[in-house]
């Protein structure tokens, strides 16, 4: 080793799941933990890690460009946000008053609004705009110590507007230190001129937006709100094997509000992940278990619409050992919060999860929920070099000292871009 361009010391706990593969089950406990650490990175990647002595020993005679010492703080892995709703237009408040008088988020959909009017906002905002707000909420993540996140479409449901969504996603990601991830998902809600056509869009969807996002290589992954009223299991599956066809792995809105089976059709396809899953039934657990399946689950949206009824995190930890990740969800309906934090305080309080498991929900298996495993999610020689450094002594206090933000610095790909 010749040098090192950036040295991380003065840790006082280095928090991080091992490996590269979903940890499942009881291994959502196990992380490592390393004192008094430090962590050395060339060229954006990890090169060295471990007790300060140790690695303060193996760099005797090496060139360190740079030092910064993080003051006893803990660090983790750069957090990674596997499903989000990031780049639309507007903000839905005014259906606060009638979600507060008990109207359900599938009776505002079926009303033309919910997911409808966020349509509507999009399809009237600029590239610009849509990059100005969604840009805004980017910066609110990275300061929760979030360096990867998922962005689905879904707001366009026509060609052109679908298309617009992922530029957008696509421009952020390359003028943003934060690396996007983008999901296509015109199957989001059935668009008003398609009403009582539903197969018709599908049509459309199959037929003319999977290829032309495949050929413009505008996302990675394909998504569908499988949901009574929204799309069936049959509509979901010829969608998702057309993605498939073109590159574009599948993932699932599955069993949310309705146990129709999401979560069984996604492990029969072997999606990438099956998300939501309040209804899932111990069957649909089963399947995803067999084919290796991650459930992404999202507190803050069950937080946000009332619900009483939560994701059960502890029999799909302990009794189908899947490995779970968690997410915000961010959207402008079911969960307007860009805040991860908060979501691993509500996956403590109404999941269950450990604060070790809630780590690796948030670090390994959503980095695997998002395929990149081999590259982010736990702090491994030659990772790339994303870390959050908290202002907290150990983990247990994220969701412990809730509602405000522990965040004291990120660094990703080895720069120091919050500090
Ligand atoms: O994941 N459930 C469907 N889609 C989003 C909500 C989108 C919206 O309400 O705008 C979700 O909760
Ligand atoms: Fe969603």
């Amino acid at each position: 080793m010749e040098r090192i361009d950036l040295l991380v010391t003065g840790i006082g706990r280095l928090v991080s799941p091992p490996g590269n593969v979903p940890r499942c089950g009881q291994q959502m406990k196990q992380v490592d933990v390393i004192t008094e650490a430090a962590v050395a990175i060339r060229e954006g990647r990890i090169v060295a890690f471990g007790a300060a002595r140790d690695v303060m020993s193996l760099l005797a005679s090496v060139e360190i460009v740079e030092i910064i010492d993080v003051g006893g703080r803990m660090v983790t892995p750069g957090l990674v946000d596997p499903h989000t709703h990031l780049v639309h237009g507007g903000s839905r408040e005014h259906e606060l008053a009638l979600k507060r008088s008990g109207v359900s988020y599938l009776d505002i959909l079926a009303q033309g609004g919910g997911i409808l009017n966020t349509v509507q906002s999009t399809h009237a905002a600029s590239e610009q705009e849509l990059y100005d707000k969604a840009h805004r909420s980017l910066n609110e993540m990275l300061l929760n110590g979030v360096t990867t996140v998922e962005a689905k479409s879904g707001y366009g449901l026509t060609l052109e507007d679908e298309l617009k969504q992922l530029r957008v996603a696509k421009h952020l990601n390359d003028t943003n230190p934060v690396e996007i991830v983008s999901t296509f998902m015109g199957a989001h809600a059935v668009p008003p001129a398609y009403k009582g056509r539903t197969e018709e869009y599908v049509d459309l969807i199959v037929n003319d937006m999977i290829p032309m996002v495949a050929e413009e290589e505008l996302a990675e992954f394909c998504d569908v709100f499988c949901e009574q009223g929204v799309f069936t299991i049959e509509q979901t599956r010829r969608i998702l094997l057309k993605g498939l066809e073109y590159g574009l792995l599948p993932k699932i809105h599955a069993d949310e509000i309705e146990p129709l089976g999401g979560a069984e059709l996604a492990g029969e396809i072997g999606a990438i992940s099956a998300e939501h899953l309040l209804a899932a039934t111990d069957k649909g657990f089963a399947a995803m278990a067999e084919q290796g399946v991650i459930p992404v689950l999202l507190p803050g949206t069950s937080f946000n619409l009332g619900l009483t009824k939560h994701a059960r995190a502890r029999d799909m930890i302990d009794a189908f050992e899947l490995p779970v990740a968690i997410a915000t969800d961010y959207n402008p309906g079911s969960c307007p919060t860009e805040s991860i934090q908060l979501v691993m305080m509500l996956a403590s309080l109404n999941l269950k999860m450990t604060p070790e498991e809630i780590l690796t929900a948030c670090t390994i298996n959503a980095a695997n929920a998002l395929g990149r495993g081999q590259h982010i999610g736990s702090i491994a020689v030659g990772k790339r070099a994303d870390l959050t450094i908290f202002d907290a002594p150990n983990l247990a206090y994220l969701p412990y000292h809730f509602g405000i933000n522990h965040t004291f610095g990120v660094i990703k790909n080895g720069k120091v871009i919050v500090w």
